[in-house]
């Protein structure tokens, strides 16, 4: 079998010291706001998981139609020899594109939890003989060391979760992105595109309530690492189109006026009755926007792939 090596770049405590830093920084500000990495404990990743199987959640269906039909294009017009993923998780999409690059020296999973890449990653080495996989634990939002490995590279970020980003994060991912990059390597980006507006609220908040689960699992994360009091019930789930920033944004609307206790944070957090708490930021793109976001950092935009509705697109930039 081939080698599967696992790196942990971000130290074991890195995890709780952010998160306290998120949460006291994002619930003493006005709105309050918390960043939505949060929501993905072991059960708000399952509770992605069953988001994506939702009829009204097309991003990931869309998104596995042009991998599975543009594998091959991805694979021959990057010609890479070392694949970097960016937040892998299950690297389940990845798949598609890992089956079209026969010529593959190492597939580098990079993510924050350390059991989704030693499943993942086991599976995989399991499965393909001759490909090495190098996994990291690391959170790709703070820049990255990648290990030494045959070029051409080709870093995939796949999801559409750089609309997580708001415009100054994006630059400054996709500077930090630019930077693992050698001239003619390439960055494979998914995004979700601008859309009607039905169709995006209803993808954020689905007849089924397990969007609003999600978005409350926040709360509960919040509980067991910070010994915080917030009942969910007392918070509503609201999914809008911010139409001028053309992003959907997710809040917890406080049903009531309540005070929160956060004992590991020493504080007591004072919600009035209807007032909301910004959990998530998903842009939608447009080609031309994401264009020239790439192009500032320094990549220039070589292929867009949409699904057969054009809902979502698979862009190949290449490094200047
Ligand atoms: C995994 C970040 C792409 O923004 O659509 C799904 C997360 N939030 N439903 C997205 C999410 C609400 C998702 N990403």
């Amino acid at each position: 079998m081939s080698p599967f090596l696992l790196t942990r770049t971000l130290p074991e405590d890195a995890t709780d010291a952010a998160l306290r830093a998120d949460v006291l920084e994002g619930l003493t500000r006005t709105p309050k706001a918390l960043p939505p990495k949060w929501f993905y404990d072991a059960v708000g990743s399952e509770l992605f998981e069953k988001i994506t199987e939702l009829p009204e959640y097309y991003p990931t269906r869309a998104e596995r139609e042009i991998l599975i039909d543009r594998a091959g294009e991805i694979a021959s017009a990057s010609g890479a020899r070392t694949l970097v993923e960016l937040g892998s998780g299950s690297s389940d999409k990845t798949r598609h594109l890992l089956d079209a690059m026969p010529g593959l020296h190492t597939y580098v999973p990079v993510d924050v939890s350390e059991s989704a890449l030693r499943l993942a990653g086991e599976a995989l080495v399991a499965e393909r003989p001759g490909l090495r996989v190098h996994a990291l634990i690391d959170d790709f939002t703070a820049g990255i060391r990648l290990p030494e490995t045959p070029g051409p590279r080709l870093v995939a970020f796949l999801g559409g979760t750089i609309g997580n980003l708001v415009p100054v994060e994006r630059a400054a991912f996709l500077g930090s992105v630019r930077g693992l990059l050698a001239p003619g390597d390439a960055l494979l980006l998914g995004t979700d595109l601008v859309k009607d507006a039905g169709v995006l609220v209803a993808a954020y908040d689905d007849s089924a309530g397990v969007t609003a689960a999600f978005n409350k699992n926040v709360l509960a994360v919040v509980n067991r690492e910070l010994g915080a009091d917030f009942d969910p019930g007392a918070f509503d789930h609201v999914a809008l189109w911010d139409a001028e920033r053309e992003w959907i944004e997710m809040r917890l609307r406080s049903r009531v006026a309540q005070s929160v206790k956060i004992p590991a944070l020493d504080l007591a957090v004072d919600f009035g009755e209807g007032e909301e708490l910004r959990t998530e930021v998903s842009a939608k793109f447009r080609r031309e926007g994401v264009r020239g976001e790439l192009a500032v950092a320094g990549l220039e935009l070589t292929r867009w792939w949409t699904d057969r509705e054009g809902r979502f697109a698979l862009s190949l930039s290449v490094a200047r």
